[in-house]
């Protein structure tokens, strides 16, 4: 695996495999590597010839107040995983690099960044759209690949992609979880060992009301409600939980057949988002 710094040297080993005729797979991470970052790079491997992966904690889409300076950096480890993966570039760009001082332009995907997720994170969504288009920028992959549990940043990077017109097939991968249902994360790792049996609940509570739906009750309010109690009883301090159409985010209908329903909730001091889709 090649592990590249500079944005000069990206680029020039990217545009000599594409004029070799080779396609390109992005794999955009914050490190701190787990099983379902592993499944990425595994998808990407069966869909293209070069597999890129780049590290790099984002400034601009955390908030002054949450967990940019206490984000697990664990390059060591992460660089040991990819290799192992057989990814075939590492990009492990420095901060200046990836932001100029003089930088005057974002990304914003209107409407899709503000609910949920960035109605509790604002300008979250713009940091995480404006850096993917930079990658996308540096990399320009014939395919991207993100993992599906952080469901509402796949959407706005998918309409970014189509509102942009950026070329790349975008691909998202089920999530990883752990025996209990807990959905993988870097940020588990902040939780003691018995939050982290009681978070597992998070997706329990998505089963119970994904099983609510399918038997056909009919209030969605109801089930949100239901869900957002139980949640508090088990003792989690509930951020929202949301049934929506899986196209576009907006609350779910009855005549809406792809459903998504998002949760996010805090638990002790560490916020877990999961999510459930499934058709009608
Ligand atoms: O999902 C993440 O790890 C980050 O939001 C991403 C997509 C790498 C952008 O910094």
């Amino acid at each position: 695996m090649i592990i590249v710094n500079s944005i000069l040297d990206l680029r020039s080993t990217i545009s000599a495999w594409k004029q070799s005729g080779l396609t390109v797979a992005l794999i955009p991470t914050m490190g701190n590597l787990h099983a379902g970052h592993l499944k990425l790079v595994n998808t990407a491997k069966q869909k293209s010839d070069k597999v890129v992966v780049s590290i790099f904690v984002n400034p601009t889409q955390f908030g002054v107040n949450e967990d940019f300076a206490s984000y697990p950096r664990t390059e060591q480890e992460d660089q040991l995983k990819l290799a192992a993966e057989h990814a075939d570039l590492l990009f492990l760009p420095a901060i200046t690099d990836m932001y100029s001082v003089n930088a005057l332009t974002t990304v914003n995907v209107s409407g899709l960044s503000d609910s949920y997720c960035g109605a509790s994170r604002p300008g979250h969504f713009s940091g995480v759209a404006t850096i993917v288009c930079k990658l996308f920028n540096l990399v320009q992959p014939d395919i991207a690949v993100f993992g599906l549990k952080d469901f509402q940043q796949f959407t706005v990077i998918k309409t970014m992609i189509r509102d942009l017109n950026i070329p790349i097939e975008l691909i998202g991968v089920d999530t990883q979880r752990e025996s209990n249902g807990l959905a993988m994360s870097s940020r588990n790792n902040f939780l003691t060992d018995s939050e982290r049996l009681l978070a597992a609940q998070l997706y329990q509570t998505l089963c119970i009301a994904r099983a609510a739906i399918l038997a056909g009750q009919q209030s969605y309010l109801d089930i949100e409600q239901q869900a957002l109690q139980s949640l508090k009883n088990i003792g989690f301090v509930p951020d929202y939980f949301a049934i929506c159409c899986c196209h576009n985010l907006t609350s779910a209908t009855q005549q809406d057949k792809d459903i998504v329903i998002l949760a996010a909730a805090k638990l002790g001091t560490t916020r877990l988002i999961d999510n459930i889709y499934f058709s009608l």
